[in-house]
C-alpha cells in the first residue's frame, strides 16, 4: 500500500463501513453513481491475450492506416509545421479551426449534406461529438432509442449519462420502422422521456447493414411527427465497395438531425478528428460543452487533416481504402462460405468494415470465446453490442486490419472451434459445453473493440 493510499484509508476511518473504499480502490465510495455504469468489459481481460501476435484478431476495428503513403503524410505534417507552426501549436477556437469546417462542409457534400460551416463544431474522434451531444440533451433516465445490436462505443456514452437504452429491432434493411414505431407508443404510454433515436445507417457497426432510401425517408418521417431528434452517426458513409455513397439522413432535414462524421476512416485514426453537424442552437450548446471539457480540438490535428484535403488527392485516398477494405470482405466471405458449418450465417456488408455473424442453435459466443482464442483466433462476442444480454448467439467480426491471407487463416480456425461446439452440443447437448474462465490479468490494456 503506498503511503497516498494509507492516508486516503485513514482519512475514511471515521466514514461508515457502507461509504469506505477498498484497498485496490480507497475512493471506490466517493466516485458520482453514474460511474457505477462505467465497468470494464468482462471480456477485456481476455483481449491482453487476443492482441498476442500470434492470434488471428478478427475482434478489433482498427483501420488499415499502412495503407496511407506515410512518407508523403511526414512531408505534409513537416511542411506545415514549417509554414504555420506558431499556431499549429497553439490554443484554438472552441468550435474548430474556421478553414477545416469550410473543408469538411466539402466532404459532408459527398453524402448529399450541404451545409454552413458555422453549424459544424469540431471534435477529438467522432466519440467525442457522441459524448457532447449526450451530455447537452439527456438526464438520467430519458430514452435513448438504438438500433439492435448497437455500436459498443455509443452504448458506453449512454451509460455513462444514465440513459435508458432501449434496443429496437433491425432487419436487413436496417432499423425497423415498425418496430420504431411501435417502440416509440409504448414508452409513450409507459410515459417515459424519449431523447434521440440513434442511428448508424451507413455500413453499419457491428451489423455490416445499409439503410435503403426509403428506410431512411421512414426513419426520419416517424421521428418527425414524434418529435424526436435522430442522431446520425456516419463514420463509414464514403466506405462503400460499388463506390456507392448513401445519401445521408441530415440531408433531408437540417432541424432534427445531429449527424457525425471522422476523418478516422478516411484519413487516419489517429489524428481524431471528427465533427458534428447540428441545428444552429444545439451548436452553440455543443461548443459550450466542448470548451468545458478540453477547451479547443488540437490546432496540430486539425491542421494536417486541413493540409491534406487541400494539397492531396484524398478522394483517390479514400478510394484506396475501399480497395483494401472490399479485398479483405471478399477473404472473409469466401471462406465463411467454403469452411463454416451448416446454420451459420453471416450479414453481406456492402462497405465498412464489419459482418455480424449468428451461430447456429444452442450456441453461445460469449462462452466459446475463450476456447477461440486457445485456438489462436479472436472475436467481439455479439453481447458487447446490447445493454440487455441480448447477442448470445452472434458475434462480430472485423476484416479491415488483418491481411486477406491472415483472415482465411483466422476464418479456417474460426470454423473448427465452431465445429467442435457442435459436435459436442449434437452428443451430450448444450450443457456439457466446458465452462472455461476468462483468464485474469490484473494490468490490462483497453482493448480494440470499436
Ligand atoms: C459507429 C461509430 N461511431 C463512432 C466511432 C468513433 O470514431 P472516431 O472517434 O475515431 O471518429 C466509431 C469508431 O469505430 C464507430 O464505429
Amino acid at each position: 500500500m503506498t503511503n497516498s493510499t494509507e492516508s486516503i484509508q485513514a482519512a475514511q476511518a471515521d466514514l461508515p463501513a457502507a461509504t469506505a473504499g477498498s484497498r485496490l480502490d480507497p475512493w471506490v465510495s466517493a466516485y458520482a453513481s453514474r460511474a457505477s455504469s462505467m465497468t470494464a468489459s468482462e471480456i477485456r481481460s481476455l483481449f491482453a491475450v487476443a492482441s498476442r501476435p500470434e492470434v488471428v484478431s478478427l475482434a478489433g476495428g482498427m483501420p488499415y492506416v499502412s495503407a496511407l503513403p506515410l512518407d508523403e503524410m511526414a512531408d505534409t505534417i513537416a511542411s506545415m509545421i514549417r509554414e504555420r507552426g506558431a499556431t499549429a501549436l497553439q490554443y484554438g477556437s472552441g468550435q474548430g479551426d474556421p478553414v477545416l469546417r469550410e473543408q469538411i462542409t466539402e466532404v459532408m457534400a459527398e453524402v448529399g449534406i450541404h451545409a454552413h460551416p458555422d453549424d459544424i463544431v469540431v471534435t477529438t474522434g467522432s466519440q467525442m461529438a457522441l459524448d457532447l451531444v449526450v451530455r447537452v440533451f439527456c438526464d438520467p433516465g430519458d430514452v435513448v432509442l438504438v438500433e439492435s445490436p448497437s455500436y459498443v462505443g455509443a452504448l458506453g456514452v449512454f451509460r455513462a449519462y444514465e440513459c435508458n437504452v432501449v434496443h429496437v429491432a433491425m432487419d436487413e434493411q436496417g432499423l425497423n420502422p415498425v418496430a420504431l414505431e411501435e417502440t416509440i407508443k409504448r414508452l409513450q404510454v409507459e410515459g417515459k422521456k424519449i431523447k434521440m433515436i440513434y442511428t448508424i445507417p451507413s455500413y453499419h457497426n457491428p451489423a455490416g447493414i445499409t439503410q435503403g432510401p426509403d428506410r431512411r425517408k421512414d426513419i426520419l418521417s416517424i421521428a418527425k411527427s414524434n418529435g424526436i431528434l435522430i442522431l446520425e452517426d456516419d463514420p463509414y458513409g464514403l466506405l462503400g465497395f460499388d463506390g456507392v455513397v448513401p445519401r445521408a439522413i441530415r440531408a433531408d432535414d437540417a432541424d432534427g438531425v445531429v449527424y457525425l462524421g471522422s476523418f478516422s476512416k478516411t484519413i487516419a485514426s489517429g489524428l481524431r478528428v471528427g465533427w458534428a453537424l447540428a441545428p444552429h442552437g444545439v451548436r452553440e450548446k455543443l461548443v459550450l460543452a466542448a470548451e468545458s471539457a478540453i477547451l479547443c480540438p488540437s490546432n496540430y490535428a486539425q491542421f494536417t487533416v486541413s493540409t491534406y484535403l487541400a494539397t492531396k488527392p484524398w478522394r483517390d485516398q479514400v478510394a484506396v481504402f475501399r480497395d483494401v477494405y472490399r479485398e479483405r470482405r471478399d477473404a472473409l466471405l469466401d471462406t465463411m462460405k467454403v469452411l463454416m458449418p451448416a446454420g451459420t450465417t453471416w450479414t453481406v456488408p456492402t462497405g465498412g468494415f464489419y459482418s455480424w455473424v449468428t451461430l447456429p442453435e444452442g450456441m453461445d459466443s460469449r462462452a466459446m470465446l475463450p476456447r477461440a482464442v486457445n485456438a489462436l483466433v479472436a472475436y467481439v462476442p455479439g453481447t458487447g453490442f446490447y445493454v440487455d444480454g441480448q447477442g448470445r448467439q452472434s458475434l462480430r467480426l472485423s476484416y479491415c486490419y488483418p491481411t486477406p491471407e491472415r483472415i482465411k487463416e483466422g476464418v479456417r480456425r474460426l470454423a473448427s472451434v465452431v465445429e467442435q461446439e457442435l459436435e459436442l452440443i449434437a452428443t451430450f447437448g448444450p450443457d456439457a459445453l466446458p465452462h472455461t474462465e476468462m483468464p485474469n490479468f490484473s494490468s490490462t490494456p483497453a482493448p480494440d473493440v470499436r
